[in-house]
């Protein structure tokens, strides 16, 4: 039995990935921002599972300091985290910025993984095997160092494909700084029948269990290569080529210093 948390799991992939998890017999964490949302998943998931291996936590991962207190709660009701996975993501969104003026897909697919995940690092590093799922996309587009800052506007769309290379470029950088991990990136597959993909585009092309079943067998499957640092497709259904800024050491290395930096601007504030 692993220790899975995995955000934003009050709908779509998340939810799906986390019942199927539950069902396994795995203890599941899940997360979401709507408090309502969050109870109806976990009846759900008790329902399929055990009540003592399903927990919830509400937390906006668009306002970073409720990100930290996030991984603080964590860190203080569990000793180890067998696998996080960092699903929870926005496309369309009512706001377009966060409370530090940052733009919400940006801080929610982005730079909210970023400081979860650094707070859960000592927790992660106890587990036997490790893992860290980080949710990608098909589309990825060259991050805007200013657009990241929140001093450059740029449309939805933009914004979207910026975080989902973002992610991946910090995925592969995490990789390398943390050996003893595994980090893999995951486009779950393009326009899978959920909630974003109907708000965004209005149609879907495959069923979310596409998403789900591959989140499942990555989180659980033995390990017999060594991916770390790598992006799985699954368009494709292999490990493939991200976009080419992520093997830039160069660009990697400018926008790990723009997060850390503005990371630091919100705790000075
Ligand atoms: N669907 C696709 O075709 C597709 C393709 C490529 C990549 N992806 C990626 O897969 C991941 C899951 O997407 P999905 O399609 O399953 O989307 P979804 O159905 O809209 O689910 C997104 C989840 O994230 C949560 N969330 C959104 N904003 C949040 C915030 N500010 N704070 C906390 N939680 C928040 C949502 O909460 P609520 O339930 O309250 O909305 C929900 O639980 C995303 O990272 C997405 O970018 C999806």
């Amino acid at each position: 039995m692993k220790t899975i948390l995995i955000t934003g799991s009050t709908d779509g992939i998340g939810k799906l990935t986390a019942m199927k998890l539950a069902k396994a017999g795995h203890h599941v964490i899940i997360h979401g921002r709507n408090k309502k949302k969050l109870q109806t998943t976990i009846k759900e998931l008790v329902g399929v599972s055990d009540q003592s291996r399903v927990s919830g936590y509400v937390a906006d991962l668009s306002d970073l300091k409720s990100v930290e207190n996030f991984g603080i709660q964590i860190a203080t009701n569990y000793t180890k985290l067998d696998i996080l996975i960092n699903n929870a993501g926005v496309f369309r969104s009512p706001v377009s910025k966060n409370n530090q003026g940052l733009d919400i897909r940006l801080a929610v697919n982005y730079l909210a993984p970023f400081i979860l995940t650094n707070d859960l690092l000592p927790l992660i590093k106890k587990s036997e095997e490790p893992r860290i799922i980080n949710l990608s996309s098909a589309a990825q587009a060259s991050v805007s160092l200013k657009a990241l800052a929140g001093t450059e506007k740029i449309g939805i769309q933009e914004a979207y494909a910026q975080s989902k290379l973002a992610i991946t470029m910090w995925s592969f950088w995490l990789a390398n700084q943390e050996p003893n991990l595994n980090v893999i990136a995951i486009n779950p597959g393009s326009l899978l029948n959920t909630k974003m993909a109907m708000e965004a585009y209005g149609q879907f092309w495959a069923p979310v269990d596409k998403g789900a079943n591959i989140l499942v067998k990555l989180t659980t499957e033995p390990k017999k290569e060594n991916h770390s640092g790598q992006y799985f497709d699954n368009d494709k259904g292999d490990f493939n080529q991200a976009h080419l800024d992520a093997y830039s050491n160069i660009l990697i290395s400018s926008l790990i210093s723009e997060t850390e930096k503005i990371i630091k601007d919100k705790n000075d504030k």
